[in-house]
């Protein structure tokens, strides 16, 4: 297949500069060589324009949405790249960036179709203006593209493709109070650490699988680097102890690519200032290929 890589260089949904310049660290660790042993052709269609910092106010937007409009801006930008290179038959892969860029990501790839969503992450991103405890709007993309909260007057777009239904969360282990009661009072499905520990990561992908491709066209897959353990995955904004390993994490990236169900991917949260030697940037091009059906033999 052909994929688009989409680079989304921005960091107005979290608080930790250095999480821009994830797409740039991304390319450079290899990600065409490794989607190309993967089998499938890549085509680079550069960054989106993400406005300067220097332009814009430090404190723009409200204390529980920060730089919310930024966020909106590069988010729609996004979401017209993902279902254009859907519409010219490309899969897009999305580099973040933290992880607000989904929002674009979901709009995208539910725009012409129903899609599923499988979240690998150590957070639930559940959060909405209200419940966030930062702020920051990488905690809140989920909750948004499902139309869950107020966001201070920014109106996502619309992402009706996608229903709470066919979401499952994979890997959680760091939730915030009022975060937990929204995603148990939603029809996500959860599957924590816990899980993961007691049935295996195979089972658990598994069965994320099952929730995400049930009655719909395919599945936005979403990896968050964090959802790694940061023995791992260093170079994140946001680390928690007790996450996946390397083999656990290709192990799932595999089952999603013998899925054939995969309509859109996106890495994020890599932040190459936190990171060591560039090696988060290293394992998200190879989980990458993984995921586009890299083979050992
Ligand atoms: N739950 C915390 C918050 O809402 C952390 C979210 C981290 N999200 C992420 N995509 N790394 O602020
Ligand atoms: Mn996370
Ligand atoms: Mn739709
Ligand atoms: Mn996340």
């Amino acid at each position: 297949r052909n994929v688009r890589i989409l680079g989304a260089p921005t960091d107005y949904g979290a608080n930790r500069r250095g999480v821009d310049m994830g797409p740039s660290a991304i390319r450079y660790a290899g990600l065409a060589g490794e989607l190309e042993s993967a089998g499938v052709s890549p085509t680079d269609a550069g960054d989106l324009a993400v406005p300067h910092h220097a332009t814009r106010d430090a404190d723009a937007g409200a204390a529980n949405a920060k730089h919310v409009q930024e966020v909106e801006e590069v988010t729609t930008s996004l979401a017209d790249a993902v279902s254009t290179a859907l519409a010219e038959g490309t899969t897009p892969l999305a580099l973040g960036g933290d992880h607000s860029i989904a929002i674009g990501s979901l709009v995208g790839s539910a725009r012409d179709a129903d899609i599923g969503v499988i979240w690998f992450d150590a957070h639930g991103d559940f959060n909405t203006p209200s419940t966030s405890p930062s702020g920051n709007v990488h905690g809140m993309p989920l909750a948004a593209a499902l139309g869950v909260g107020d966001f201070a007057g920014v109106e996502w777009a619309n992402a009706a493709g996608l229903t709470e239904e066919n979401v499952a969360i994979v890997g959680l282990r760091s939730v915030d109070g009022a975060e937990a009661e929204a995603i148990r009072d939603s029809d996500v499905t959860v599957y924590t650490m816990s899980d993961i520990d007691e049935r295996g990561v195979t089972e658990v992908t598994n069965d994320a699988l099952d929730v995400a491709t049930d009655g719909t066209d395919g599945v936005h897959v979403s990896l968050d680097l964090d959802w790694l353990d940061p023995r791992e995955a260093p170079g994140v904004g946001t680390p928690v102890r007790g996450g996946v390993t390397y083999r656990e994490a290709h192990a799932a990236m595999e089952l999603v690519a013998r899925s054939e169900a995969m309509r859109s991917f996106e890495l994020v949260e890599v932040n190459p200032i936190l990171d060591e030697h560039n090696e988060t940037a290293t394992l998200a091009t190879e989980l990458a290929a993984s995921a586009f059906g890299k083979r050992i033999l």
